[in-house]
């Protein structure tokens, strides 16, 4: 077969493993042609191409970023974008094309697929929120270097007695919060699920320090909302899927903090540093195994599909299912964070 291949929407570690494992297993395997198109759909809409092959893709498991580089481009949006990629495949002699992306990436996918384009999609997003699948790859990078940036600011928190809000990634949903609030032992989480009442948020901070502590962490997700709504600012502007750029909140959270305790509060925001980088060895692997099902996936003729984790098993989904809707926090995490956090106006027991 010859088999386009692309990247879209954010960068997440993992990428080039994805890559890696289709080229090498294809290559190997079954004698399959590979064609890069770069720079996500734009490059596929604007017939750019980049040559892939066991040379090409030599040396870049470790690698952060993606060769094929990236882009949030939606061909949807353009006069007969979607006509344009599919002829621009034809072109290349393509048979099949493994798309790896998010929710927007992968509802492109599906417009194509519809058209009768041979479609494979790959779920990728540091957020894991794409549903159809348990855990996306670059989401245990993102962990790890949000509860690194925890541990980080939790000796500083107490050393100067201050509250410290990490902003983490997370637009719809708080995966990243959740885990890293859990792993980083953060004493309050933010989650864009849960709109939070800051004057309570502010009153547990106030009972936990008259309790001895003197310190404390806050996770919050960019997403994060206040009970009531946060101030929109119109000068984010939006991307071509009509998402707002997010952050800020939580600066807001820690100057409310501030206001309400008088405790000194400071925020971070890890920004894009949680998406750079080497990806885990977890992600590696899962990176790894979800390139090689792409592949398999596309000499078995599974097309609108997109490889999955269930349990430990890589499965095949509909795509329709992955793009259906957000996936949230699952309620067994959310009760996990919630059962380790100190507890609203909860008394010390008297000991004799
Ligand atoms: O990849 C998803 C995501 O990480 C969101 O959490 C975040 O809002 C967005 O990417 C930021 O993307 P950009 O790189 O376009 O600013």
């Amino acid at each position: 077969m010859r088999i386009g291949m692309l990247t879209g929407g954010g960068d997440c570690p993992g990428l080039n493993a994805v890559i890696r494992a289709v080229v090498r297993k294809g290559t190997f395997h079954y004698d399959d042609e590979f064609v890069g198109f770069v720079e996500g759909w734009r490059g596929l809409l604007e017939d750019r191409t980049t040559e892939l092959s066991l040379a090409t893709v030599g040396g870049i498991l470790p690698r952060g970023g993606t060769i094929l580089r990236t882009s949030r481009t939606n061909p949807a949006k353009r006069p007969d974008g979607l006509q344009q990629c599919a002829e621009n495949l034809k072109k290349h002699g393509c048979d099949a094309l493994i798309a790896i992306g998010g929710d927007d990436t992968l509802s492109v996918a599906q417009k194509l697929f519809d058209m009768g384009v041979k479609v494979i999609g790959v779920p990728k997003t540091i957020d894991n929120d794409l549903s159809g699948t348990d855990f996306t790859f670059g989401f245990d990078t993102a962990v790890n270097v949000a509860t690194g940036a925890i541990d980080r600011v939790h000796t500083t928190a107490e050393a100067h007695n201050r509250v410290i809000v990490v902003e983490v990634m997370g637009r719809d949903s708080g995966w990243i919060a959740t885990y890293s609030g859990i792993a980083g032992g953060a004493d309050v989480i933010l989650i864009p699920e849960i709109p939070f009442d800051i004057d309570q948020v502010a009153e547990l901070i106030r009972q936990r320090h008259s309790r001895g502590r003197y310190f404390s962490i806050v996770v919050a997700a960019e997403g994060a909302t206040f009970a009531g709504g946060n101030v929109e600012d119109g000068a984010a502007g939006r991307d071509e899927f009509g998402h707002v750029r997010l952050g800020g909140i939580g600066a807001l959270v820690a100057s409310e903090i501030e206001k309400r305790t008088g405790f000194e509060s400071r925020s971070v925001v890890l920004g894009h540093i949680q998406r750079g980088g080497s990806p885990s060895a977890f992600d590696r692997v899962l990176a790894t195994r979800y390139g090689l099902g792409a592949i398999d996936m596309a000499h078995r003729g599974e097309f609108g599909h997109m490889a999955a984790l269930r349990g430990n098993k890589i499965v095949s989904v509909p795509l329709a299912e992955a793009i259906a809707s957000n996936r949230k926090v699952d309620k067994e995490i959310l009760d996990a964070s919630i059962g380790i956090l100190d507890k609203l106006d909860f008394k010390i027991p008297k000991t004799s």
